[in-house]
């Protein structure tokens, strides 16, 4: 049985002193009894977060990272670095990285590597355009994502990646409807395929799929009662006192 997992994204939303604020507010409704649960903040609000969850099961994460340990990278961030605020988890390839800063499958494959070697755990973002939809290649193109995330990786460690179906189409609720759950278990179950190739069936069963896409408290049980997603990455609805009835409909699994 795979644990489920609800992550939130809070991208470049939040004041360190508002995500304190909000946090405050809802972490002692969050019950981690049976789910794990995380929230990624910016980076420069990591060590108030931190703080914040200190005596607490709920997770850090970060929405990136640089796969070198250390040198001469203005402006990046190291692994190092994150562990010093306890983070668990990073996300890796988001489409908005890929998009707006040229985030190419090589450099989600290296930072993969490296968080699984450090014993964090690496949310994988795929997810297809519209175009891709509409002109049916999104299997080609998600197929392809897991698999060079995945080049070379250690077999041993595989199986603490999580991977976040992400469909560029659905991103940004308000804006956007999110995929239907039957879209989003029909891709969840395509990238349990996709693994089972690589990684063989007993791993690929090991490894956690999310989706994200305009998930809320509105839709989350339908989502989570598929059998291949595992959990949901969530940005709009992770900033709302909603991430609770997100969290909440993971528990009756
Ligand atoms: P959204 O964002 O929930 O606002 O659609 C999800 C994500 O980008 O991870």
């Amino acid at each position: 049985m795979r644990k489920k997992i609800i992550v939130g994204n809070w991208k470049m939303n939040f004041k360190t002193s508002e995500a304190v604020e909000f946090l405050n507010s809802i972490k002692d409704d969050i019950n981690t009894d049976k789910v794990n649960v995380a929230f990624c903040p910016s980076y420069v609000a990591l060590r108030d977060i931190s703080e914040v969850l200190k005596n607490n099961k709920i997770g850090v994460g970060a929405q990136n990272v640089y796969f070198e340990p250390s040198g001469t990278y203005t402006g990046e961030i190291s692994i190092g670095m994150l562990k010093e605020f306890n983070v668990e988890y990073v996300i890796v390839g988001h489409s908005e990285r890929r998009t707006f800063f040229n985030e190419t499958d090589e450099a989600v494959n290296k930072k993969v590597k490296v968080l699984l070697d450090e014993n964090i755990i690496p949310i994988v973002c795929v997810g297809e355009n519209l175009e891709e939809r509409q002109k049916n290649i999104h299997k080609e193109k998600i197929e392809m994502q897991v698999t060079k995330a995945l080049e070379d990786v250690s077999l041993d460690l595989v199986k603490n990646i999580v991977i976040a179906y992400e469909p560029l189409w659905a991103i940004n609720s308000g804006n956007t409807e999110p995929a239907t759950s039957e879209q989003a278990e029909e891709m969840c179950a395509f990238i349990r395929l996709v693994l089972k190739k690589i990684l063989g069936d007993k791993l690929a069963e090991k490894v956690r799929i999310q989706y994200g896409g305009s998930a809320g408290g509105k839709n989350a049980k339908e989502l989570l009662e598929k059998p291949n997603i595992d959990g949901l990455l969530v940005g709009t609805a992770s900033m709302k006192p909603d991430f609770v009835n997100i969290v909440n409909a993971a528990l009756i699994f």
